[in-house]
């Protein structure tokens, strides 16, 4: 498509994002499917000519990418500014526009009269086809200047989609799948828990109404926020659409002086053409390509063990070396120590904030249980919860003014914990030096599991101010001066399970606990709804107990590994509870999981598009010659035979040859197909368009076939 100086053209060879910027504020005009050299900005513009409505604007404001009150717009406003003067009614106009790269640019914006400048940056990324999006707002004038509201870029998208599906939860429970149809008005969903949040994740698509996992089309949004944050689709009574998301503020948290900015979080955003499957594996590239650790790459993920539901706050030596004997002959690799290893911490009532190993549990350090678990020839980590305080510790005795609060209010416990302010250097400096202090003691700590397990209810900090977002960046700096302080060691994120989950906190750690639940059933709904974003390889999974200790189901060891392996898999119980016939499940499970882990961590992942009976994937290799699918039976059907199970993203004229590789042993009442098809080929063609009759099997049973070219 050429260039005309009042459009702006970002392409990938996949899609097209085009602005338009002849009113004075950039808007999208075009965002969709690539569009060809014979397609120009004259048709775009012709063919988008609208009429005068009746009783209506002569001309419609644009949807700009920060639509202003100065603009005259009356949808949601991107940006809103207070002073004393009147930056209530900003409306910046285009001063310049600057494409330091093909793929991307910077429109700058000013208000002239209010004194106020307004950026959007924005970077398509070639090879992920992800648009990284951010607005910056800075005071020119030399009143102080409040922002209100500084959402990323808005963004206008097309009539034909209807639906909007997004992701919902609550603890132990993440990620749960919901579709509503658009309506006139907006859809507005805020978070004020002062993290990501488990019930409200900062995700969203909006989608055709024909759209699902391989077909359709359909726009991804993401906000790499882990703060507050607001996401609002709304459809205007002139039929016009838009996205937009942004930190949500609070008061007065953001003051500008003269010269100072206010950066948005940024948004991630995508296109598919072909329905969710498509749209997921452009986020999953650009993760792995700029978020993702690069040892990632080249080191294979280790087989976890976390002594949370094996021993809770049961610590000291002997069971540490009987959990690390056990749980290192079944494969694990790296040895977790959860919470309950600090002075004091006997129960959740009480030490958090006195990081020191407590000489009573522990009286020699940690040492010889590191030692111990090297031995068994496992890698060692260790749980730290660093932004809060039981105000039975030392550290709150010492500093009760330490927390946030907010005056006269009183304080709400959670967990029995409060949260310290981060914006205080010193607290920041104490916290530090504690991780650090442990750290530099046990070089051989090679993980952290970083810990935040409360809302953040009271937000004001030393000076008065509410202060999330400054404790947020105030949570990023700290990780980041740990980790550059201790490059070797890998940090998972953790926020009782998956309430701080998105790609602000990724940018800083390198796994993500993604529920407190091990349920094998409720992982399937929860890490199905997390990979619409995240690959499988950063998503913690272990094999819980028998009987889950959060749900109280009782789940077979067969299907408790068949949901951990399509992760970064681990364990989770308390292994001296295992019989020997689990054990050497549990053994074999961990091999296939090594054997197949390359795979699943590097590989394609198809979500299945599944009736409510099943939750079916796969990982398919880069090169199509290897695949791993799997069949969750979670209902029972009202039909007397199961559907057939067409497997996606192979090779119509590979021939693959099939194999059942989990579970081991399968009881069936009658012999079903597996038995004829076991190491047989088929061509890709026809396991994709024929597909194949599964099997009858008891409800909870999952199967894994693999399919390997011959
Ligand atoms: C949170 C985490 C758990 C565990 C406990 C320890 O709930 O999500 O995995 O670490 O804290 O207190």
């Amino acid at each position: 498509m050429s260039q005309a100086a009042d459009f702006i053209d970002l392409h990938s060879d996949y899609m097209s994002l085009i602005f338009d910027c002849r009113r004075g504020t950039p808007c999208i005009l075009y965002f969709g499917k690539r569009l060809n050299q014979q397609s120009n900005h004259r048709m775009l513009e012709v063919l988008s000519t609208r009429q005068e409505p009746k009783c209506a604007l002569a001309e419609e404001v644009p949807i700009s990418l920060s639509p202003c009150l100065g603009n005259g717009f009356t949808g949601s406003p991107g940006i809103t500014l207070n002073n004393t003067a009147n930056a209530w009614s900003v409306g910046a106009s285009l001063v310049d526009i600057k494409q330091t790269a093909p793929n991307e640019v910077c429109f700058i914006s000013e208000d002239r009269v209010r004194g106020i400048e307004v950026n959007h940056q924005i970077t398509l990324d070639l090879s992920s086809h992800v648009v990284i999006a951010n607005t910056l707002v800075r005071n020119l004038s030399q009143q102080p200047l409040t922002v209100t509201d500084c959402a990323a870029p808005t963004f206008a998208i097309p009539d034909h989609v209807t639906k909007v599906l997004s992701f919902e939860g609550r603890w132990a429970l993440e990620f749960q799948q919901s579709t509503i149809d658009l309506f006139l008005g907006a859809y507005v969903r805020e978070n004020r828990k002062g993290k990501t949040s488990h019930d409200n994740f900062p995700g969203v698509l909006v989608h055709d109404e024909f759209a699902n996992e391989s077909q359709g089309e359909c726009y991804g949004f993401h906000l790499g926020w882990s703060g507050n944050h607001r996401t609002r689709v709304e459809l205007l009574p002139e039929q016009r659409t838009y996205v937009q998301m942004g930190e949500l503020l609070g008061g007065e948290e953001i003051q500008l002086k003269q010269g100072e900015s206010y950066q948005s979080p940024n948004l991630y955003v995508s296109y598919s053409a072909n329905g969710f499957g498509e749209l997921s594996h452009h986020f999953h590239t650009y993760v792995r390509q700029n978020l993702r650790r690069s040892e990632y790459t080249t080191n294979s993920r280790p087989v976890f063990y976390n002594t949370w539901e094996g021993i809770y706050f049961d610590h000291n030596l002997e069971t540490m070396k009987q959990l690390a004997d056990i749980t290192a002959s079944v494969g694990a690799q790296r040895f977790v120590l959860d919470d309950g290893w600090f002075k004091g911490r006997n129960s959740d009532t009480t030490s958090l904030g006195d990081w020191t190993v407590d000489e009573k549990v522990y009286p020699q350090g940690l040492s010889p249980i590191i030692d111990y678990v090297k031995l068994q020839g496992m890698e060692f980590g260790i749980w730290f919860e660093p932004e809060m305080v039981n105000p039975d510790s030392d550290l709150y005795r010492a500093h009760p003014e330490w927390v946030l609060s907010s005056e006269g209010n009183p304080q709400i416990m959670f967990r029995n914990q409060l949260v310290l302010d981060l914006t205080r250097q010193e607290v920041s400096d104490y916290l530090f030096s504690k991780i650090s202090a442990v750290l530099s003691a046990y070089p051989d700590i090679v993980f952290i599991k970083w810990d935040m397990n409360r809302d953040i209810n009271h937000t004001g900090n030393a000076n008065g101010k509410s202060a999330i977002h400054l404790q947020t960046k105030a949570v990023y700096a700290l990780i980041a001066r740990v980790k550059s302080a201790h490059p070797h060691v890998e940090i998972e994120s953790c926020s009782s399970g998956g309430g701080r989950i998105d790609y602000g906190i990724l940018a800083h750690t390198d796994r993500v606990w993604t529920s407190d639940s091990n349920d094998a059933l409720d992982r399937l709904s929860i890490q199905r709804g997390a990979s619409f974003f995240f690959p499988l390889e950063l998503l913690g999974s272990h094999v819980g107990p028998r009987d889950c200790h959060i749900t109280g189901r009782r789940i077979s060891m067969d299907t408790r590994i068949a949901v951990a392996l399509f992760a970064s898999m681990g364990m989770e119980m308390d292994p001296r509870e295992l019989t020997s016939e689990d054990k050497d499940k549990l053994k074999a499970g961990v091999e296939l999981y090594k054997a197949h882990r390359g795979l699943i961590h590097s590989g394609r992942h198809h979500r299945l598009d599944s009736n409510e009976n099943s939750i079916d994937y796969g990982v398919v290799s880069h090169c199509k010659t290897q695949a791993l699918f799997a069949y969750n039976h979670v209902l029972e059907s009202r039909r007397t035979q199961p559907k057939r199970y067409r497997f996606v993203g192979l090779v119509k004229n590979y021939e693959y040859r099939f194999n059942l590789v989990w579970p081991t042993s399968l009881k069936e009442y009658s012999p079903s197909i597996l038995s004829k098809i076991e190491n047989q080929t088929f061509s890709g063609e026809v396991l994709m368009q024929y597909g194949m009759q599964l099997p009858i099997t008891f409800v909870q049973t999952s199967l894994i076939f693999k399919l390997h070219k011959v």
